[in-house]
Order: C-alpha cells, then structure tokens, then sequence
C-alpha cells in the first residue's frame, strides 16, 4: 500500500524542521498579539463557493468534494480563512475583543498536480487579524510575515498591490474586458472564458503568450478610488517605518475572489515552480458575505512544506541528536545506568541507552549513528569508584564525572552546553 498521489508522510528528520517552523511561528505571533484557534477540516461546500469564488481554479475543480451519509455536501478545507471567519461568526467573536488576531496551523486540501512545493495535502500557517480597516494594521500583517520568515533565516521578496474596492473595481474590470476583447485572439483557451468569467485572473495566466499580453494590459492600480489609494500609501509608509523592505506589482492577482485593496506574496526562486512561500491581503466585505457583522480583516497563509524546502536547500538538514548516550559495560552498570538514565531524564535531558546487551564499540557505533552530544561511559570498575567517563562527541574531549545522586558534574557540563538539562 502506499500513499495517495500528493499526500506526503513526514518522517522524523523532516518533522524536526517543521517543529522549528511551527514553534518559532507561535512564538513570532505571540509577540504580535495572535492568538491560536483550532478549526475543523470537513465544512459545508457552500462555504467555500461562497468566500474564495465559484469562478475560481480552486472551486471550480481543485475541492475535496463528496456528498456525506446525509446527502450533505462537504468539502475537505482548500484554505483557512473562509472556515476560521466561519467560526468567528458563529461565535460572534466580534463581541470578545475588538480586533481578534488569530492563527491556526493544519492541513489543507487541494486537487492540483502535484510537484515540488505543490501537494495535495498541504499545511499552512494561517493568519487573519478581523475588526479594524486601518492601513496601520495592514503593515502590522505583513511585518509579522516578514519577521516569520527573518526568524527562520529565510529570504523572501515580498511584492505589494492593491486590488481595489467594489467602488474602483468595476472601472478598472472594463478597461480590462475591453483590453482583453481587442487581444482576445491572442489568449489561452482558458482565458478566453475568464474575459467574462473572472478576467483578473488572466492577469495570473502562466501562458507566454498572456503573459506577454498582460505586461501591457491596464493596472488595477491607475484605475484606483481615492480612499483605496490612501489606504495603499499609508500601508507603504508604515512599512518603510517598519523598514519591512517590498516592491510595488501592480499585476499581481490572487487565485481567490474576496481580496480588496492590500494583497502581497512573499515569493522566492529557491523552489522551482511553485514561487509562493506565502500570500494574503485584505477581505473587507468577506465577514458580511458569510452572513456575519460589517466587520474587515486582512490575513495571510504560508505553505509549511515550501518553508520546510528552503529550510532544507538554505541551512541543509540538522538532525539534533539526544544529550546523552549511556554506553554501558556489564550488567550492574547496565542496571545502574537504566535508572540514571531516568534521571536525566526527569532532569529534562533527553537521553538514551543500549536495552540489547551490545557490546561497547557498538554501543559508541549506536551514539554515533544518533549524532548524540555527550557519551557517558560506564564500566563496572568506575560504578565501584562513583565515577564515569564523559566524552563530548563533537570536541573528542573527556573527562571523568562523579556518579553521585545529584548528578551535578554531569548535569552541568551535558545541560550547560545548550541550556538544556538542570
Ligand atoms: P494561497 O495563496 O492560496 O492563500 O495559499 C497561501 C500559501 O499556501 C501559498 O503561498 C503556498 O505557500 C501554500 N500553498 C498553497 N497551495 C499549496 C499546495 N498545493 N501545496 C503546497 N503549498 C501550497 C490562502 O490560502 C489564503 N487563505 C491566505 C490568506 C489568509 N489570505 C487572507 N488570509
């Protein structure tokens, strides 16, 4: 058996670098003020037809779609923001704070031809910060994306749009549709029937030939409304107090319908094709489209796997062995080793030993294989003395430590180097 096409097992080396990618994602949105909330994967098909657009890739045939027991039709989360504003609704979360900030982490699923960086069961840190219109937090958002990535030791180009209102959108979307009819003989068959459908998303054709057409179709932002254009230079100043560095790309569109004004990407050329670590903006009327209070909110996801692949391709693979290894010689140090061994542990080191009976260059072979730290030496000649030899396996250096109960010697040396331990 094995698993299905664009599903991924994540097996231990790897899932260090995603514990990295999740950890220091809580604790950079924890000093941003975000707050975790946890979400289902199976929500009603409506849902998502109605927040990221029926005309969409993602709607139209990249949903996890089935009809349940009920004859209810669900659909497997392509994306978090339209199931956590879901949940803020349905627990009128507006009344609890102000503006919430909220993050959740989890799988996503998406019916897409699988490649490097592109899966079908994805995961994505995903953030939504819901109450309040100001371009000010706007750059707080997109600052957070940044100091994510920062904090990862990774390099992104993050490229900045807006996309407009319901005020200024529909002047640009005919000087588009105009545009696009006078060239039509010139674009994909897709796009062909997104000049009615959704002909922003021709600005996003990866043909050569759209794309040659698109450099010079009309941008959305020559066609913006006053406010919006506020908005955008607001945005841009607090981002250059923040000195958060970005460019302007006036063609950028995004593959889901609710965006208004702000929307950015964090692209890099570091994984082939697939170019997004991570991507958002703002959705003003989205709230209220779901059926909840007039209320705006700007978010952003980054994909888990695409950081995982630059942690991989920028750093390589550290693979952080246990503390401590106890290798011991005969039985009576094996028994007095197994229950030191629980006391280190207890202690907070993570430490392992040999439960097969090896003989000690196998043993060392095993420490070794584990890229262990530290090497505790047992023989019964030293148990009798109270005394074991240490062995730093990263400097070769040794040095005889007392067995005793408080394990100071030990502790010490072994905790100290990476403030693990006492
Ligand atoms: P998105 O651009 O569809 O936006 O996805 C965000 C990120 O998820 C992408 O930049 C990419 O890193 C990752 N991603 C998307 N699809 C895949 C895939 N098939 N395989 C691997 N990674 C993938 C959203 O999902 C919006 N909900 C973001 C947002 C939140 N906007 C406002 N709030």
């Amino acid at each position: 058996m094995q698993a299905l096409k664009g599903f991924k097992d994540i097996l231990p080396d790897e899932a260090v670098l995603w514990q990295q990618v999740e950890s220091t994602a809580r604790e950079v949105f924890r000093r941003f003020g975000f707050e975790e909330i946890k979400v289902p994967i199976l929500e009603k098909t409506a849902l998502f037809a109605r927040s990221i657009g029926e005309a969409t890739d993602i709607v139209e045939k990249e949903m996890y779609t089935f009809t349940d027991r009920n004859g209810e039709s669900l659909t497997m989360r392509p994306e978090g923001t339209a199931t956590v504003l879901r949940a803020f609704i349905e627990h009128a979360m507006h009344l609890r704070r102000p503006i919430n900030r909220l993050f959740t982490v989890g799988p996503m699923f998406r019916h897409e031809r699988p490649q490097k960086g592109r899966l079908r069961q994805f995961h994505q840190v995903s953030v939504e910060a819901l109450g309040a219109d100001s371009p000010r937090l706007d750059a707080e958002v997109i600052a957070m994306a940044h100091q994510l990535l920062v904090e990862l030791g990774l390099k992104a180009e993050l490229q900045l749009n807006s996309l407009g209102c319901p005020e200024c959108r529909p002047g640009h979307r005919q000087k588009l549709v105009a545009f696009l009819n006078r060239h039509r003989e010139q674009l994909c068959q897709d796009c062909q029937r997104r000049v009615e459908s959704n002909p922003l998303r021709v600005l996003d054709c990866k043909s050569a030939n759209c794309r040659q057409l698109n450099a010079e179709a009309p941008a959305i932002l020559d066609s913006l409304c006053r406010p919006c254009e506020d908005h955008l230079t607001l945005v841009r100043r607090d981002l250059e107090a923040l000195e958060v560095p970005y460019s302007l790309n006036p063609f950028m569109v995004r593959g889901l319908d609710y965006y208004t004004r702000t929307t950015f990407e964090l692209l890099t050329d570091a994984l082939g094709a697939q170019s997004a670590v991570g991507a958002g903006g703002r959705y003003d009327g989205l709230v209220r489209q779901l059926g909840g209070p007039d209320l705006p909110g700007i978010g952003f996801a980054m994909g888990i796997e695409r950081l995982v692949l630059l942690l991989q391709e920028q750093n390589g693979t550290p693979l952080p062995g246990p503390d401590l290894f106890l290798a011991c010689l005969g039985e009576p140090a094996a028994d007095y080793g197994f229950t030191l061994l629980q006391q280190c542990r207890l202690a907070g080191l993570s430490a392992l030993m040999d439960v097969q009976g090896r003989g000690l260059k196998s043993q060392m072979k095993q420490a070794d294989r584990l890229n262990s730290r530290f090497v505790l030496i047992i023989g019964d000649e030293e148990l009798a003395a109270g005394q074991a030899v240490l062995r730093n396996l990263t400097t070769g250096e040794e040095h005889r430590v007392a067995l005793n109960d408080q394990l100071g010697d030990l502790l010490q040396t072994v905790g100290g180097a990476d403030g693990a331990g006492t």
